[in-house]
């Protein structure tokens, strides 16, 4: 059987999906405000189980963000570490690894700093609690019991969102290191519920830093993905 594809529809998706990549180097232009409302509408439409919506989206700007952002590098560097979903090197198995290895080895390249320097690393840690330079950061949480169900709800509103970005030419990066830090964002946002999934930095790329120029690619498509007819 043959279906016809809308040909625009295709191009659209391709161009949408393909276009968002993790930016790691923002200019320091503030999102416009209608921008920034139009994109988090959108996000809004992400699918979620029974339409529960469980997803609470706190974003931060202006002086609030450098506030938040030198109490986390206070919290990093005292080791006040206060995770919500908790995080071990053993969840990965080792094909996941393997490609873990591969992205570490381009970032890292491309950021000069050598796969033994470990210091380097570490400091470029540091610095990624300051939001790569972006203007802004939204951090989600999970409200209800904030189990694996309702996170992965979350977890498809982080995808609509970068999308909806991507859609409005704003360049996002994801950062789980966020969330190792949950009580420090709490206490400075003043936010009482929920489980922090992720923060997510975003502005507008500085395309000239070679760090965006960062490319991954991903398992072919027969090595996570079965048809059964
Ligand atoms: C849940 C999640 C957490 C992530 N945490 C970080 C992070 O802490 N720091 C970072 O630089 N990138 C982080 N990333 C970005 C990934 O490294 C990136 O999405 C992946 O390497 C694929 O590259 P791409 O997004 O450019 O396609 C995270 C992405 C996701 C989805």
């Amino acid at each position: 059987m043959s279906v016809s594809v809308p040909v625009e529809l295709k191009y659209s998706a391709e161009k949408l999906i393909g276009g968002r990549h993790a930016t790691r180097a923002f200019r320091p232009e503030a999102v416009p405000e209608d921008t920034m409302r139009a994109i988090f509408s959108l996000a809004g439409a992400a699918p979620s189980n029974s339409n529960a919506q469980p997803w609470q989206v706190e974003v931060v700007s202006g002086a609030v963000r450098e506030r938040l952002a030198n109490a986390l590098q206070a919290a990093h560097a005292e080791k006040r570490i206060s995770v919500d979903f908790p995080y071990s090197e053993d969840m990965y198995s080792e094909v996941h690894n393997a490609r873990r290895a591969v992205f570490g080895a381009e970032l890292y390249g491309a950021l000069g700093i050598a796969s033994d320097d470990s210091a380097a690393r570490a400091a470029y840690d540091a610095e990624s609690l300051r939001f790569y330079g972006s203007p802004h950061v939204a951090f989600l949480f999970v409200t209800g019991d904030g189990g694996p169900r309702l996170a992965a709800d979350v977890g498809a509103y982080m995808q609509t969102l970068l999308l909806a970005m991507t859609a409005y030419g704003v360049a996002s990066c994801p950062q789980g290191l966020l969330s190792f830090y949950a009580d420090t964002v709490r206490g400075e946002l003043g936010v009482t519920a929920g489980k922090l999934l992720l923060g997510i930095s975003f502005g507008y790329a500085d395309e000239t830093a070679p760090v965006n120029r960062v490319t991954t690619g991903r398992a072919a498509l027969e090595a996570t993905t079965a048809f059964h007819a």
